[in-house]
């Protein structure tokens, strides 16, 4: 592999961490910069194991802050961006939306310019992926799945500030030619994950014998992705994806979020030895979240075909090395629940 200089911005975080130890250990030519602003969501506990190596460097700071990112993209030159900072959870969005826009729009906007600044008179060789998400195509009826192609139809502050930066990204691609590549993911889960999204909060909630949360009727479908497998599918594009171009990328795994926390129940009475059933006495409905999307699903047809992708666990092994991860790793769920999730806790769930 030939030397190159790579930003990967939002390496702290859950998806993020994993992009940057896969890349780390597997290109030491080329170098590694996580750029990160370390909120309630960045741990740099995440990169332990690669934090010495040579090749990793990291650089904390704002993607809000324009003249601090135009200044690294000017001392640094990189020759691509893997753009995965960004406030990440539904439900943070319906009672803070400003912060999304902030972040993820603008946020989105200031790499977009200085990385077309730094390189508009020869894009030859550069690249800007940008991750992005399955919401950002709404909602599907019962049947159906997401392709490349469906209209944007976001509806949730989260998912309608993830579908404008990709419309910012092709704008920019379309206008002023510069190299992108959007990947539209589904629902990962996995080690290092935030236990505010449903699959790590649950497990917290089961191993402190604390109520489940199921919003609603707990019918709600998702496409649930080991992240590992998301994280090896980004190297594919990255390296093999093709300008211009879209790629979603799925489990072909659909679960109803009561069906799966039903198994996740059962799975972790056997690990943690307790009585079968004990854990399913947790599940409590409770008020649904607002314009929740009914059906996500994602056709990776393209990704399958074009660049030989498909994920390498089923979800019954990727669930069980997760929930050994969380139970292995119970000071770094203790030291990412203390403090300020206790008060967001209190206001999301009380
Ligand atoms: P996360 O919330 O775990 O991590 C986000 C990271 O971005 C954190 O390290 C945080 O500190 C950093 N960050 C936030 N705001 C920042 C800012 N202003 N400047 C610099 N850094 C900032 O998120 P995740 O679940 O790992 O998701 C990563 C990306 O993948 C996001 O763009 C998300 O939209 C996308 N995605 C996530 C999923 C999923 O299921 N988690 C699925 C598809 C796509
Ligand atoms: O589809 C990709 C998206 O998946 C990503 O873009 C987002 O960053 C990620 O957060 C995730 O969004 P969801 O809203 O689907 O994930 P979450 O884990 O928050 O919720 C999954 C389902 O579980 C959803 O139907 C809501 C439900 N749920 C969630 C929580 C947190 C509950 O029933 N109770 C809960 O307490």
């Amino acid at each position: 592999m030939s030397e190159k200089s790579i930003l990967i911005t939002g390496g702290a975080g859950f998806i993020g961490s994993h992009v940057i130890k896969l890349f780390v250990e597997k290109y030491p030519n080329y170098k590694i910069y996580n750029l990160d602003a370390l909120t309630y969501a960045g741990n740099l506990e995440n990169l332990k194991s690669i934090e010495h190596k040579s090749n990793y460097h990291f650089i904390k700071g704002d993607i809000n802050d324009e003249s601090f990112i135009d200044s690294i993209f000017q001392k640094h030159k990189f020759d691509a961006v893997i753009h995965l900072a960004a406030e990440s959870h539904v439900d943070r969005s319906i009672t803070d939306p400003l912060a999304f826009v902030k972040t993820n729009v603008i946020g989105t906007m200031n790499l977009l310019n200085a990385f077309k600044t730094l390189w508009k008179d020869n894009f030859k060789d550069k690249l800007f992926y940008h991750i992005s998400t399955d919401e950002v195509y709404g909602t599907l009826g019962k049947t159906g799945l997401f392709k490349e192609d469906t209209p944007y139809d976001p509806n949730s502050p989260y998912s309608a500030s993830k579908a404008s930066s990709d419309h910012f990204v092709r704008a920019y691609g379309e206008t002023y030619g510069l190299p992108y590549i959007i990947t539209n993911c589904s629902n990962n889960y996995g080690p290092n994950q935030f236990p505010e999204k449903l699959i790590p909060l649950f497990i917290n909630n089961i191993i402190q014998n604390k109520a489940l949360p199921v919003y609603g009727d707990g019918n709600y479908t998702r496409d649930w992705l080991y992240v590992i497998d998301h994280a090896i599918a980004i190297d594919l594009v990255f390296h093999e994806g093709l300008n211009h171009e879209t790629y979603n990328i799925g489990g072909f795994n659909e679960w109803k979020n009561i069906e799966l926390v039903e198994l996740l129940c059962n799975l972790m009475d056997e690990k943690l030895n307790r009585t079968k059933g004990s854990s399913k006495r947790l599940i409590t409905f409770v008020k649904d979240r607002p314009g929740h999307d009914l059906r996500y699903a994602i056709d990776a047809s393209k990704i399958e075909k074009n660049l030989s992708w498909r994920p390498s666990v089923t979800f019954e092994e990727g669930l069980s090395s997760t929930i050994d991860w969380y139970l292995s790793n119970e000071e770094w769920l203790k030291n990412v629940t203390s403090g300020n999730y206790q008060n967001y806790y209190q206001k999301q769930y009380s």
